[in-house]
C-alpha cells in the first residue's frame, strides 16, 4: 500500500493558475484519458484525499467533468476533503470532510484502503507536502504538459534536497505530456 501524489503539471511546475483555471490542461492535454496512465493507476487506489479548492473546482465544473468523464463526481471511492469551512456535498458521493494533522487520517484512510493505494488528487501541491512532511508519502507521479503558466498554484511547495527523490520512470503519454514518477526516499 503507497500513498501517492498523481497530478499533472505545467512546464514551470503549477498545477493550475492563481485564480484556480486548469483550462491548460482540459482539453489540450488531458482530453485522453483512456490512453493514459490513469486507468491502471486508478484500478490501484482505495482512498482518495484532496483540499477544498480541488473539491470547489469540481462543484464549480460540474457540467465539464460529466461530459468529461459520464458523472459531474468522477470518484467512486471513499474522498477525504480537507478544509476549515463547511462545504456542500455532492449527492450520492461518499465524502468526509475533515481538518487538521494529517497523521491520524491517514491512519483512518489506510484502514479503509486496505491492501490498495491512498491517492493524494493533484491539485494539493501543499497538501501533498502535508503528508509528506509527517512521512506518509511514498511516490509522485506528475504528468508535465509542454506549456508553461508563469505563476499559479504549485506543484510542491517543499524543499526536497536530502534524501532526494528517486526518479523510477519516464513515459511519453502523445505528443504533450511526459510522465514522471518518483519514489520518495526515507532513511
Ligand atoms: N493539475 C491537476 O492535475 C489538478 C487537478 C485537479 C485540481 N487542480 C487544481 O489545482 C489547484 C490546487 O490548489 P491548492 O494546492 O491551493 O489546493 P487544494 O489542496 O485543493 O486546497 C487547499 C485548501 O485545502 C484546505 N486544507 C489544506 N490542508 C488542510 C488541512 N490540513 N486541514 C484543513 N484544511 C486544509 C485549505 O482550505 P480551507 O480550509 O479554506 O477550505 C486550503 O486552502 C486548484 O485550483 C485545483 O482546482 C489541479
Amino acid at each position: 500500500m503507497n500513498t501517492q501524489y498523481y497530478t499533472a503539471s505545467s512546464l514551470d511546475g503549477y498545477l493550475a493558475t492563481e485564480d484556480d483555471s486548469l483550462d491548460w490542461l482540459f482539453p489540450p492535454l488531458g482530453g485522453d484519458l483512456e490512453n493514459s496512465s490513469y486507468p491502471e493507476f486508478y484500478s490501484h487506489v482505495g482512498a482518495l484525499a484532496m483540499g477544498s479548492s480541488t473539491y470547489e473546482w469540481i462543484v464549480r465544473n460540474a457540467e465539464r467533468v460529466s461530459t468529461e468523464t459520464g458523472s459531474p463526481w468522477p470518484y467512486s471511492l471513499p474522498t477525504w476533503v480537507f478544509t476549515k469551512r463547511r462545504l456542500p456535498p455532492i449527492e450520492g458521493a461518499d465524502i468526509r470532510f475533515v481538518q487538521g494533522a494529517v497523521q491520524s487520517i491517514h491512519a483512518t484512510m489506510q484502514a479503509t484502503a486496505g491492501n490498495k493505494n491512498i491517492w493524494i488528487v493533484g491539485g494539493g501541491g501543499d497538501l501533498a507536502g502535508q503528508f509528506y512532511d509527517a512521512g506518509l508519502l511514498d511516490e509522485l507521479i506528475i504528468q508535465v504538459g509542454s506549456v508553461t503558466l508563469g505563476t499559479g498554484k504549485p506543484l510542491f511547495p517543499r524543499m526536497v534536497l536530502n534524501p532526494h527523490l528517486q526518479l523510477t520512470s519516464v513515459q511519453r503519454m502523445g505528443k504533450e505530456l511526459v510522465e514522471l514518477r518518483y519514489t520518495v526516499r526515507k532513511f
